[in-house]
């Protein structure tokens, strides 16, 4: 559907209700999205926990950075209409994963397992669904550890088990992913560019997993000597 006749459809559904509703309709959608931030929150603390840990025993720091995000209403309302699911807090709920998200960005490859073994023998952390695009990366080159996993959040008056969408990788998974996002993702680009691209694209990201398993090496080869 084209964009103006989008907003035109959703104009038609909003004015089709009454004002205590709607009311009840951002209500709802307000208290959801504080759920999705406060799981967000969670996750991130997790991290920096087993970071400031790993510090102290080992001295070094597993963790780079860390980004946390909301996905945007607009991004929420793409996903459902591409998945022919109507907008409802269940529907939102029960099928889009990735509406809390939390990268982390790791100093070596072993990190990325090391940390994502850490944070799944939590016992609050159950996980939904992984997918290892280290071991297998997508046919463009992209690389990366996805994980979806189920967590509590403790509010005053209930438990609730919420989604978040974690992704680990290194600088070099990181610094290659953000360019091809820019240049490429997501974009409508004509079969000529693409085919142009996508050699070098893919090119690049083996150079960049060749630096990630050099610099992996070097760091074995000092641990071993300072043994
Ligand atoms: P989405 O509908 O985009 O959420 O994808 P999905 O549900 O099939 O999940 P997948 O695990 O494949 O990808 C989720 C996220 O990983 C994306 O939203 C991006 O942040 C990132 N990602 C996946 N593939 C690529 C890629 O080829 N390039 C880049 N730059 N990022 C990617
Ligand atoms: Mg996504």
């Amino acid at each position: 559907m084209q964009e103006s006749n989008r907003q035109q459809e959703l104009g038609r559904l909003l004015l089709q209700k009454s004002p205590d509703e709607l009311e009840s309709l951002i209500h709802q959608s307000a208290v959801l999205m504080t759920y999705y931030r406060c799981a967000v929150l969670e996750i991130e603390t997790k991290f920096k926990v087993l970071d400031a840990q790993f510090s102290l025993s080992h001295e070094r720091n597993p963790i780079e950075s860390i980004h946390t995000r909301i996905k945007s209403p607009e991004s929420i309302r793409e996903k459902l209409n591409r998945k022919h699911l109507p907008m409802t807090v269940e529907a939102i709920e029960d099928n889009i994963n990735d509406i809390g998200g939390v990268r982390v960005i790791c100093s070596f490859l072993d990190d990325i397992y090391m940390l994502s073994d850490c944070l799944l023998q939590q016992d609050d952390v159950r996980l939904i669904a992984k997918k290892d695009y280290i071991k297998n990366p997508k046919p463009n080159g992209y690389r990366s550890l996805h994980l979806i996993v189920e967590i509590p959040i403790f509010l005053y008056n209930e438990k609730r088990m919420v989604r978040v969408e974690v992704q680990l990788r290194t600088i070099a998974m990181q610094s290659w992913a953000n360019l091809e996002h820019r240049l490429r993702y997501k974009k409508n680009l004509s079969p000529e560019v693409l085919a142009q691209t996508e050699d070098t694209l893919l090119a690049c990201a083996v150079m960049s997993n060749q630096l990630d398993e050099q610099m992996q090496s070097i760091r074995r080869i000092i641990e071993d000597d300072s043994q």
